[in-house]
C-alpha cells in the first residue's frame, strides 16, 4: 500500500455557489489533495470528473434556496471521500430510470448518464436525500 503524508482525518471544507464553472473550485481543491495523497493521474481525473458531474446536478436539479453546495474532502492514508451538500428538494434515487443506450438512441431525452457516469469512476458512491436536501458521498481508495 502506498502511504502518504497526511495526519489522520485531514479535512478541507469548500462552499461554493451556484453559479457556472464554480464547480471547477472542487475539482481543483480535490486535485491538491489528491495529488499529495500519491492517488494517480487517472485517479485524480476519476475524482475530479465524479465531482464536476455531482456539482452540476446540484445547481441544475436541487432547487436549492440558498444557492450554495457544501464540500467536504477528507483523505486518510486508505481513501479520499468527498460529501457534496445542497440544501434542495431532494430526490429519490431508485426513482431515477437507469439509461439504456439502445433507448436513449431514440428517446427525446439524451441525457441522464450523470449518476451513471459517478458511478463507474468512483468505489463508492452513497447518496442521502430528502425534504432538507442531498448528501452525494464519493469515495475513492488509495
Ligand atoms: N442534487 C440533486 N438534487 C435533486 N435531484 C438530483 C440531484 N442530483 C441528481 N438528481 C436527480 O437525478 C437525476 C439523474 O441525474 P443524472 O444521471 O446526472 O442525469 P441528468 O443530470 O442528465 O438529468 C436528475 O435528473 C435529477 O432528477
Ligand atoms: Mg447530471
Amino acid at each position: 500500500m502506498v502511504s502518504n503524508n497526511f495526519p489522520k482525518g485531514t479535512e478541507v471544507d469548500l462552499k461554493i455557489p451556484m453559479v457556472p464553472d464554480m464547480e471547477l473550485a472542487a475539482a481543483k481543491t480535490a486535485e491538491a489533495m489528491a495529488e499529495y495523497a500519491h492517488f494517480s493521474d487517472d485517479e485524480i481525473e476519476e475524482i475530479k470528473m465524479a465531482i464536476i458531474e455531482t456539482c452540476i446536478n446540484a445547481f441544475e436539479h436541487s432547487e436549492s434556496m440558498d444557492r450554495n453546495v457544501y464540500i467536504t474532502f477528507h483523505v486518510d492514508k486508505k481513501k479520499m471521500v468527498v460529501q457534496i451538500m445542497d440544501k434542495g428538494k431532494g430526490f429519490v434515487k431508485k426513482d431515477v430510470e437507469t439509461p439504456d443506450i439502445a433507448k436513449k438512441i431514440h428517446a427525446e431525452y439524451k441525457r441522464g448518464w450523470g449518476m451513471q457516469l459517478i458511478e463507474s469512476l468512483m468505489d463508492e458512491v452513497d447518496i442521502q436525500s430528502g425534504d432538507d436536501g442531498t448528501v452525494v458521498s464519493l469515495t475513492k481508495f488509495i
